[in-house]
């Protein structure tokens, strides 16, 4: 019941970055993670498209067998700063993956990666979306996830989305220092939600390529139909049904999947204010998203 349910968290400055302290109460231990170098790390902001892709990975690697099966994707990728209280620290989880390689999910900005991931030269993939789409997500996952911050009604989140005033801070800083990082790491495979969207089986190409992969057809093809929107939000392991911090009469985890949804949010006003404030902060920025497709 909500009784039992940890409260909601507030953002507090941590070394520059907004977070709370369920991404933060862990932290001398998450510094202290010792990678591997087949460890792969699955970095993004929030809503980027990290479950998708983690669900792509997973499968490629190790398939859908039966001992697995009844495994959630969040206990098969864990989410390595997550600490709340009385669930599995995320940070635990990780250590105790009994696969190899191991597969881990993060949403912190570059600099607060524990260091081990780049002196072990772990691979790491990045998952970047288009910031009018990725602050609708995440508004709407605000509103169903008790792990995040009350969002407020969308004008002002939004406002704080500009601003930076979000968990794991601004997304205009997270995806341009990630990109920078892919310029002196070569290790890091860099890719974009929207291409996801227009064409997963290439994408899913790159990947492979990217981590040395060659997949049979079958497996290609069991990958690309387990891995659609549809059968992932049908999917008891990919739909987080089973996290009891979030409450999916709110909102589905998996809500619409799509490219353009921010032209049901944003008003006129609001896109222009918005675009100004964008085209700042991005201009000295080489990278290049798509709003819609
Ligand atoms: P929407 O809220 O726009 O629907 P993350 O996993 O990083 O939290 O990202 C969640 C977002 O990715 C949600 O976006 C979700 O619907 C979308 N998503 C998850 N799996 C998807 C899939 N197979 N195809 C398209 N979008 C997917």
């Amino acid at each position: 019941t909500e009784m039992e349910l940890p409260p909601r968290p507030t953002l507090f400055d941590f070394h520059g970055v907004s977070m709370t302290k369920y991404f933060t109460d862990n932290w001398e231990n998450i510094q202290s993670f010792k990678a591997r170098p087949d460890d792969i790390l699955i970095a993004t902001y929030p809503k980027a498209g990290t479950t998708w892709v983690s669900y792509i990975l997973d499968l490629l690697y190790f398939g859908e067998t039966d001992c697995r099966s009844s495994v959630p994707l969040q206990e098969r990728v864990p989410f390595l700063e997550i600490s709340v209280p009385s669930r599995p620290k995320g940070k635990d989880l990780a250590d105790q993956l009994p696969t190899a390689p191991r597969l881990i999910k993060t949403h912190l900005p570059v600099q607060f990666v524990p260091k081990s991931f780049w002196e072990q030269r772990s691979r790491v993939v990045y998952v970047a979306r288009n910031a009018k789409d990725s602050a609708v997500s995440y508004f709407h996952f605000g509103r169903m996830n008790r792990v995040q911050p009350e969002p407020g009604d969308w004008s002002c989140f939004l406002q704080n989305f500009m601003q930076g005033k979000m968990v794991f801070g601004s997304w205009y800083e997270h995806v341009n220092t990630w990109w920078d990082q892919k310029q002196t790491y070569s290790n890091l495979h860099y890719m974009f939600y929207e291409d996801l969207i227009e064409d997963s089986g290439q994408e899913i190409s790159r990947l492979c390529c990217f981590l040395g992969l060659s997949p049979t057809a079958e497996q290609r093809e069991l990958v690309q139909t387990k891995v659609t929107f549809d059968n992932m939000k049908q999917n008891k392991i990919t739909n987080f049904s089973t996290v009891p911090m979030m409450n999916q009469s709110i909102s589905p985890f998996m809500r619409k999947g799509r490219v353009g949804d921010w032209k049901n949010h944003f008003t006129v006003s609001q896109n222009e204010q918005f675009e100004e404030d964008y085209q700042n902060k991005m201009k000295n920025s080489a990278l290049v998203f798509r709003n819609e497709i």
